[in-house]
């Protein structure tokens, strides 16, 4: 995944530089760019990419909640944080029950509040992305997204439990057999790599590369995917691109870069003669080596 771009706003310079060094320590890489003048940094918005916008609520010229509204018609999809003092307490409150911003930072602030500031606000904007993701390529219709979501928010589970069940989820309404082939090559995933005296990390990263490699073929247009003769050089050549879409789908989502590994290259082959990238040999990691001979274990 693209490092992601954030803009700072405040008046005082010395602020500036000194959230722009907290930010430097955050444990993702980003691209942090500043600017002290409010009006500058709604033409950047305008003009360049920028994922989140972090701004003072006092400056002379606009004030960070005014910067935040025009900025939200410009990019609806911007991740706002608000940063004030104790005085500007109730500003903040209204921002956050009006759904304008994503988080705030108190002055003084931490390290370590800044961190789950951060981790907040890009995992809002992977959300955001994946809808649009999912919607965009017909996978399903935002109404049948909502449902989705509000099924697996009745489950309490972990964001990344909740991300794998709503990826494996997406295959159900596409491929029911496909959905039950993906749970059981999960479950047999756990017993070979046992064989393998795997880590339990990489034991979980393998049970779930296996139960979502397929997760590419959502985005297989439906004559292609349901067609039940042999398919012709051009289908085929569209159906061999489910590897690729998977794989986006999960870096969009920020997964491990083992299990996306594993489901871009869940069809290669030792010999040199598979696909996307006809890799060869020690090129193939172990744990994408074991997910196709899960495939042939399983009707
Ligand atoms: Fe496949």
């Amino acid at each position: 995944m693209n490092k992601l771009r954030v803009l700072i706003v405040d008046d005082e310079v010395g602020v500036l530089n000194s959230l722009t060094r907290t930010l430097r320590n955050y444990q993702k890489p980003l691209e942090v760019i500043s600017e002290s003048d409010p009006r500058n940094a709604l033409n950047q918005i305008k003009t360049e990419t920028i994922d989140i916008l972090i701004t003072d609520q006092r400056m002379p010229l606009m004030s960070g909640l005014l910067l935040i509204h025009e900025a939200k018609k410009l990019k609806p999809d911007l991740q706002m944080i608000l940063k004030s003092g104790y005085t500007d307490f109730d500003v903040v409150v209204d921002a956050i029950n009006d759904g304008h911003i994503t988080g705030f930072i108190m002055k003084p602030w931490l390290q370590r509040e800044i961190d789950l500031i951060m981790t907040r606000a890009i995992a809002s904007k992977q959300e955001r992305d994946f809808i649009k993701f999912v919607t965009k390529q017909h996978m399903l219709s935002l109404e049948d997204w909502k449902v989705v979501v509000q099924r697996l928010e009745e489950d309490e589970q972990s964001h990344d439990e909740r991300t794998v069940r709503a990826l494996s989820l997406l295959i159900q309404p596409k491929d029911a057999e496909l959905y039950q082939h993906s749970v059981r090559i999960g479950e047999l995933a756990m017993h070979l790599g046992n064989q393998f005296s795997l880590s339990k990390t990489d034991l979980r990263r393998l049970e779930i590369g296996a139960l979502l490699h397929d997760l590419g073929k959502v985005a297989i247009r439906d004559h292609i995917h349901y067609k039940s003769g042999k398919l012709n050089e051009e289908e085929f050549t569209q159906m061999k691109k489910h590897p690729l879409y998977g794989a986006e789908i999960l870096e969009a989502l920020g997964m491990d870069p083992k299990i996306v590994e594993i489901v871009k290259h869940h069809h290669e082959h030792v010999c040199g003669d598979g696909y996307p990238d006809g890799l060869k040999g020690d090129d193939i990691s172990l744990l994408t080596k074991l997910s196709p001979f899960l495939m042939h274990m399983t009707p």
